[in-house]
């Protein structure tokens, strides 16, 4: 079993107020973006790694990736505008099609399981990613009105997720022909009418975002570290 994963670091990192893009923050004296890539390194079933970068931060990575003796990654690949342009410049840059994941460089707390579990999905449907059912009841808030959404229905998307490489190389065509613009990949799908499979997955697997994330990440890493010491 082989696939390929696009890590995307191409943002700004607005929400997380650190003055840089949040990729660069350091826990544990580790750049962030290194323990997302740490865990595909270390997958056996992940070939290459496909990175997006900010052109102007291309060289801070390269030199990261160095230093911490990747050797997995294949390409650097410029990122874009909005994360939807960083994913198809890294789409339309690759060369040997594997089964393609899509990751969030600000999930480091992805498992190797839960990566192992998407590919038996993909493979069957051609199409899958992690999710979570949401604990909060959420409302759609319109200019004059409020509606309850049925939360067991609900679900919140992660990532990765996980793509036959001609399906996912059709939506981003598809939708930059048409200005579909989305915050996710599979949410592109739904122009194609295709289904993804949903493999649920852990709250582990949050996305750094907030300022508050930090310190949850770093009890995150010391739980784990002492794990690995049992
Ligand atoms: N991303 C990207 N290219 C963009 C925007 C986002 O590669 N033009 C990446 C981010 O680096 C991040 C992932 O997409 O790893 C998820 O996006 P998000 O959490 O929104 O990160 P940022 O866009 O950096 O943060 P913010 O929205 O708070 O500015
Ligand atoms: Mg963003």
């Amino acid at each position: 079993n082989q696939y390929q994963v696009i890590i995307l670091a191409a943002g700004q990192g607005k929400r997380m107020k650190a003055g840089k893009n949040k990729q660069f923050i350091e826990l544990n004296g580790r750049p962030l973006i290194t323990y997302t890539i740490d865990v595909f390194e270390e997958d056996p079933w992940c070939k290459e790694i496909i990175l997006v970068a900010h052109p102007d931060e291309m060289k801070t990575m390269e030199e990261i990736a160095v230093q911490n003796g990747f050797n997995k990654i294949s390409k650097y690949v410029e990122g874009g505008k909005e994360r939807q342009d960083s994913v198809k410049n890294a789409v339309d840059a690759i060369e040997d099609p594997l089964i393609t994941y899509i990751h969030d460089g600000a999930r480091p707390f992805v498992s190797i399981s839960e990566l192992h579990s998407l590919y038996t999905e993909v493979e069957n449907n051609d199409a899958a990613f992690l999710a979570v059912p949401v604990t909060d009841t959420i409302k759609r808030v319109t200019k004059d009105n409020v509606r309850s959404l049925n939360r067991s229905e609900l679900f919140a998307a992660q990532t990765p997720q996980a793509f036959k490489y001609s399906l996912i190389k059709r939506a981003h065509d598809q939708a930059s022909e048409k200005g579909l613009l989305q915050t996710d990949d599979v949410s592109l799908l739904e122009a194609l009418d295709v289904q993804p499979a949903l493999v649920e997955g852990s709250f582990d697997n949050f996305k750094i975002t907030n300022p508050e994330d930090i310190q949850k990440a770093e009890n995150m890493l010391q739980i784990n570290k002492l794990k690995g010491q049992e």
